[in-house]
């Protein structure tokens, strides 16, 4: 049975969770208005966003760094399409900083003439997906499914929070001349996080001296945050939007190449077929595996 009414809901095309959802601001997000020094993280679901808002927020927030102020990054770092804080996530000081899962035709328009920053990070699609399945079954407002090969199908037709993989990467890539963008790939975050951070930094212009960067890498790593109440989204996840089963985090694993230990060999041949079909002629590389070479 398809029950992707129950759980997400459609706008404009694109699928968002429906008991999070509200329609009044997503009806004026378009005419959002963007000022110069907005921040935006964009990504597709499961492809490091809470990582990269930690990064942001210990980048931005001394107080976060040196940990004499305690506020959750959901609350620094809120979403842009959601109003799941405490905070009211537009009226901040400048620079606010965004998260978002919108797709490039559903963005405000002020980002299209290179107002804000923007970072997109997208993360290899194999791991979005088996990071996604075990969200899925974890997180009560997302639809659970009883195996893989279930969820993988309607990954690939696009009925998830997100919709298509293949097509949000692509448009925010293929507009990157109207955007002042910045893509970074999970999987070079983990290799080396520390040059991750000095990129983050410089293309946000902000200094940052040896001590802070320390600081940022050292409480940005995935063990330091999975123990982290402030940035591991633990509570959110369990008190407010509520979880089937007591065990697993958001936090899961952090690793590059998990779907090794998921995928059959036919369902990562068919992935494969998909993947090359879709993505010809797309030029930024992926690694699917930490120990191998891109690809
Ligand atoms: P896994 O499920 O593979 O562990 P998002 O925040 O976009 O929903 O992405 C969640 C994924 O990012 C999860 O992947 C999570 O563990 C991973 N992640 C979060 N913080 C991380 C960190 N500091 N280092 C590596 N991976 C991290």
């Amino acid at each position: 049975m398809d029950n992707t009414d129950t759980y997400l809901f459609n706008f404009k095309g694109f699928y968002f969770v429906r008991s999070l959802v509200n329609v009044d601001l997503l009806k004026n997000i378009d005419d959002f208005e963007i000022r110069d020094d907005d921040v935006f993280i964009i990504t597709y679901p499961k492809s490091g966003t809470i990582w990269t808002q930690q990064i942001l927020s210990l980048i931005y927030f001394e107080g976060h760094r040196n940990r004499t102020e305690i506020v959750d990054t959901s609350d620094r770092v809120p979403f842009l399409e959601y109003n799941i804080g405490k905070v009211d996530n537009y009226r901040r000081p400048s620079p606010r900083l965004f998260a978002s899962h919108l797709p490039y035709y559903l963005a405000p328009k002020g980002l299209k003439n290179k107002k804000a920053k923007i970072i997109y990070i997208y993360r290899n699609p194999k791991d979005v997906l088996i990071s996604y399945f075990h969200f899925s079954n974890l997180m009560a407002l997302l639809e659970a499914t009883d195996n893989l090969e279930h969820f993988m199908k309607r990954f690939l037709d696009g009925k998830v929070y997100g919709n298509l993989w293949f097509d949000h990467i692509r448009a925010w890539y293929e507009h990157r001349s109207e955007l002042n963008i910045l893509f970074m790939m999970y999987e070079e975050m983990k290799k080396d996080l520390r040059s991750s951070v000095l990129k983050i930094s410089s293309f946000l212009e902000k200094e940052l001296s040896d001590e802070d960067v320390e600081a940022i890498v050292k409480q940005a790593t995935f063990q330091n945050m999975k123990f982290d109440p402030q940035v591991n989204y633990q509570h959110l996840l369990k008190h407010e939007w509520g979880t089937r089963t007591n065990e697993g985090d958001f936090l899961r694993k952090g690793t590059v190449g998990d779907w090794k230990h998921h995928l059959t060999v036919e369902q990562n041949e068919r992935f494969d077929r998909i993947f090359q079909k879709k993505m010809k002629d797309f030029p930024l590389k992926f690694i699917w595996d930490i120990n191998e070479e891109e690809n």
